[in-house]
């Protein structure tokens, strides 16, 4: 019989020469598990994904239920959907209350794209900033805000008036002016390296977007709920944003994104056109059922105020010859390590010894850690002896 390995090379399309080529059959809580029963310890959790672990038991529990109920109805915005408007009055009482209406999608880069236009529709003008290495995601108006040259040059021509400005750089912020529609900008940059911005550089940048009339977009993707310590990277900053994106986690395991704005400047994708945004299956009503499970479980718990804890452990524990640094906040690390040669070895001898690591797209000298939020200290402890002990041995 052909095995899985062999159908996923010849039948999926791939995204790199070198795929981990891991196989996995299950997943519970913080361990994926392959065909052979071997467990491995999550640390990227599905890239800041899983934040309540995997096969959570009131995320299924939800997911059952709605699939009981009905699964897709019609596109987006035109039916009265149970799960949507649960899950949309959710997310907003947990937003400054200016930031009150929610356009729900599919991914990250959705969110971004429709942000992106809402931005443009809105303000009436093209010009877009963005930061040196940011990640914002894979589509052509995703792309085009990404700071990283070498990851767009091969899909120019992108949008045009693009600007990348550097992160805590005062002078770059004169780039932002009246013909400026966005500055996009992720709270605590991720596939960067994870690259924290001052918080006085960003009370600025906000100041600078107010004057110019120019709306503040905050990529919440990989930093949302929870995941740095706060349930929203951007409040580490006293800064409210004017259009907040989020996905990843938000799903609990499934598929969906958001854009989440003022009513008054989502009301602009209503009229010249109608129809500003459509998406046929964004807000899925088994997406927006798990989404609305996990915020409740997330919000009631006592996770997030844990997770400063959590980081602290994990630092107090992974000493070695080898670790230059850890950056980061919460459980969203990273561990500076020699080259990416040594994170490639780290990488591959990760798996032999039951844990998954990777490095970030725009920084390759560092390896990953950001577990599910759940994770116990035990589990912390035990991690970081895996991490310590493959260190030993590359
Ligand atoms: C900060 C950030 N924004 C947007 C995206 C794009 O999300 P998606 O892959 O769901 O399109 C990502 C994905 O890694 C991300 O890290």
């Amino acid at each position: 019989m052909i095995s899985n390995r062999e159908l996923f090379l010849n039948y999926l399309g791939q995204t790199s020469e070198s795929p981990y080529l891991l196989e996995i059959e299950s997943a519970n809580g913080i361990y994926l598990i392959g065909p052979d029963k071997k467990k491995y310890i999550d640390l990227i959790s599905g890239v800041s994904v899983s934040s309540l672990g995997h096969n959570f038991p009131p995320i299924k529990k939800a997911i059952e239920e709605q699939v009981q109920k009905h699964l897709h109805l019609m596109v987006y915005g035109e039916f009265i959907q149970s799960p949507q408007v649960k899950l949309a009055e959710y997310l907003v009482k947990l937003l400054p209350q200016e930031i009150n209406s929610v356009y729900l999608v599919n991914s990250g880069s959705e969110a971004i794209e429709g942000a992106v236009k809402l931005a443009k529709r809105y303000t009436g003008r093209t010009k877009m900033c963005s930061f040196v290495n940011a990640y914002h995601g894979s589509s052509h108006a995703a792309l085009s805000l990404c700071g990283n040259e070498d990851f767009k040059k091969s899909f120019r021509p992108l949008l045009p008036e693009v600007y990348i400005l550097r992160i805590n750089n005062y002078e770059d912020l004169n780039i932002i002016d009246e013909d400026t529609a966005c500055v996009v900008i992720e709270p605590i940059q991720a596939e960067a390296g994870i690259i924290i911005p001052d918080k006085k550089w960003f009370k600025v940048l906000e100041t600078k977007c107010k004057q110019n009339g120019t709306l503040l977009i905050i990529d919440e993707v990989q930093t949302g709920f929870g995941r740095t310590g706060k349930m929203f990277g951007f409040q580490h900053f006293d800064i409210t944003p004017d259009i907040v994106c989020f996905a990843k986690a938000l799903g609990g395991g499934m598929p969906i994104g958001a854009f989440v704005a003022s009513k008054k400047i989502m009301h602009s994708f209503t009229t010249n056109p109608i129809l500003g945004h459509i998406t046929t299956f964004g807000g899925h009503p088994v997406s927006a059922a798990a989404a609305l499970a996990f915020l409740q479980h997330l919000n009631q718990s006592q996770l997030i105020e844990e997770v400063e804890e959590k980081e602290k452990l994990f630092r107090k524990n992974l000493k070695h010859q080898k670790i230059k640094e850890i950056r980061g906040k919460g459980l969203l690390l990273a561990v500076e390590i020699e080259n990416f040669d040594m994170v490639l070895k780290l990488v591959k001898q990760g798996l032999k010894d039951g844990f998954i690591t990777d490095w970030f797209i725009f920084h390759d000298s560092a390896f990953r850690i950001a577990p599910p939020l759940n994770i116990t200290k035990e589990e912390i402890l035990l991690a970081s002896k895996l991490i310590i002990e493959s260190l030993n041995k590359i």
